[in-house]
C-alpha cells in the first residue's frame, strides 16, 4: 500500500503511448454513435470480451477496426484529452505520443484532421493539467516505403510539433532495413528516430534499427536479452527502452509478470522505463503498469524512482527542462 502510494505520486514521463490505443470501449461507442459508424459490437462488455490475444497480429486486427470510429478533428481531440486526463491522475508530467496516420489517410481521413485534433488536444492538456507533450508520427510497417515517404511529406507543415518518427505494426517479415531510406530522410529534416523491435522480432532486427535507422530510442526490445554483446552495446550507449509491462503479458511476449525482464534489465545497465502502449486494450494506464511490476517482482521504491527518472532523461526534452523534472 505504500509502494502503491510511492507510485500514485511518483511524476513521470509517458514515451510508449499509442494515442488510437487509448480509445476506450465507452468511447469508441460515443464516436461510432455521433458519427453514423456501424460497430461490431452490441455493448462495452462485448468489446473488453473480444480483447483477448496470443499474439501481436490478434491485437493489431482488432486496434485497427476500433480506429475506424475516429472521423472528425473534434473526435482525435477528444481522443487525445481524455488520455490526458487519465495521464495526469497518473502523475505524468510530460508525454512523447505515437500516432498511426496511415491508419486515418488510407480510410479517406485527412493528415490535417488527425493532426489538428491531437494538437488540440495536447494544447488544452497543457492549459487544463500542465502536461508537456510532443507526436512521434509511426509508420505501418507493414506498408511499403514508398506510402512511408508520402506519410513524411503530409507532416511537412507541421514538424515543428513533431518530435520525431517511429515504426509500428508487425515486425516480423518487416524489419527495420524496409525503412532505412525514409528515416534517413526523417534525420535530414531534424526529427528524431524510435522504432518498435525486439518485441516479437528478433534481436537482429534490434540491430538493425541501431545500424540502418540510427534510433535514439528502443522501443519495446526485450528480445535484445537473449544476445549478450548486443545488450553490452545497448548499455555503453546509454539506449532509453520503452517497455510496457501489461502489454507484454496480453501479447504473450512474457508467460508470467513475476518473468518480466524489467528487473534483468536493469541489472544489466540498461535504461529502461516504464509505459503502458495501448493502455484502452492492454488492461491499464501507466500507473497500473508500474503496480503490476510491484504487485510480482521484487522492485522497490529506488528501483521505480529510477525507472521514472529514466522517462524524463530518455525523453526528447531540452536538457534544461528535463533538469527541471528531476
Ligand atoms: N507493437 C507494434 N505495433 C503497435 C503496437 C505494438 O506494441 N501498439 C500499437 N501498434
Ligand atoms: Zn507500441
Amino acid at each position: 500500500a505504500d509502494l502503491d502510494a510511492f507510485i500514485t505520486g511518483l511524476p513521470k514521463a509517458e514515451l510508449h503511448l499509442h494515442i488510437e490505443g487509448s480509445l476506450e470501449p465507452e468511447q469508441m461507442f460515443a464516436f461510432a454513435k455521433r458519427n453514423g459508424v456501424v460497430i461490431p459490437f452490441d455493448s462495452v462488455e462485448d468489446i473488453r470480451a473480444a480483447y483477448s490475444f496470443s499474439r501481436l497480429q490478434d491485437f493489431l486486427d482488432i486496434y485497427y477496426q476500433g480506429a475506424a470510429v475516429l472521423q472528425t478533428e473534434q473526435d482525435f481531440r477528444d481522443l487525445a484529452y481524455a488520455y490526458f486526463t487519465r495521464a495526469h491522475a497518473d502523475a505524468v508530467r510530460h508525454a512523447e505520443i505515437f500516432f498511426d496516420p496511415q491508419t486515418h489517410t488510407d480510410r479517406g481521413i485527412a493528415f490535417e484532421t488527425v493532426a489538428r485534433g491531437l494538437f488540440a488536444g495536447m494544447d488544452d492538456a497543457q492549459r487544463d493539467f500542465g502536461i508537456t507533450s510532443r507526436l512521434i508520427l509511426c509508420f505501418l510497417r507493414h506498408l511499403d516505403e514508398e506510402a512511408a515517404f508520402a506519410t513524411l511529406a503530409q507532416a511537412k507543415p507541421w514538424l515543428d510539433r513533431i518530435a520525431g518518427v517511429g515504426l509500428d505494426s508487425g515486425e516480423i517479415g518487416n524489419p527495420p532495413s524496409k525503412f532505412a531510406r525514409v528515416f534517413a530522410a526523417a534525420a535530414d529534416q531534424g526529427l528524431r528516430r524510435v522504432a518498435h523491435a525486439g518485441e516479437e522480432g528478433p534481436p537482429a532486427y534490434v540491430t538493425e534499427a541501431l545500424d540502418l535507422l540510427g534510433i535514439d530510442r528502443l522501443d519495446h526490445g526485450n528480445r535484445a536479452l537473449e544476445d549478450p554483446a548486443l545488450v553490452d552495446r545497448l548499455a555503453r550507449a546509454g539506449m532509453t527502452l520503452t517497455v510496457c509491462p501489461l502489454s507484454n503479458l496480453k501479447l504473450c511476449v512474457v508467460n508470467d509478470m513475476a518473468a518480466h525482464p524489467i528487473p534483468r534489465m536493469l541489472a544489466l545497465g540498461l535504461k529502461a522505463t516504464i509505459n503502458s502502449d495501448d493502455p484502452a486494450y492492454f488492461g491499464g494506464y501507466v500507473n497500473d503498469n508500474y503496480r503490476a511490476l510491484a504487485a510480482s517482482t521484487s522492485l522497490g521504491r529506488a528501483d521505480f524512482a529510477t525507472l521514472a527518472r529514466n522517462s524524463f532523461t530518455g525523453s526528447f526534452l531540452p536538457p534544461e527542462e528535463i533538469a527541471r523534472h528531476l
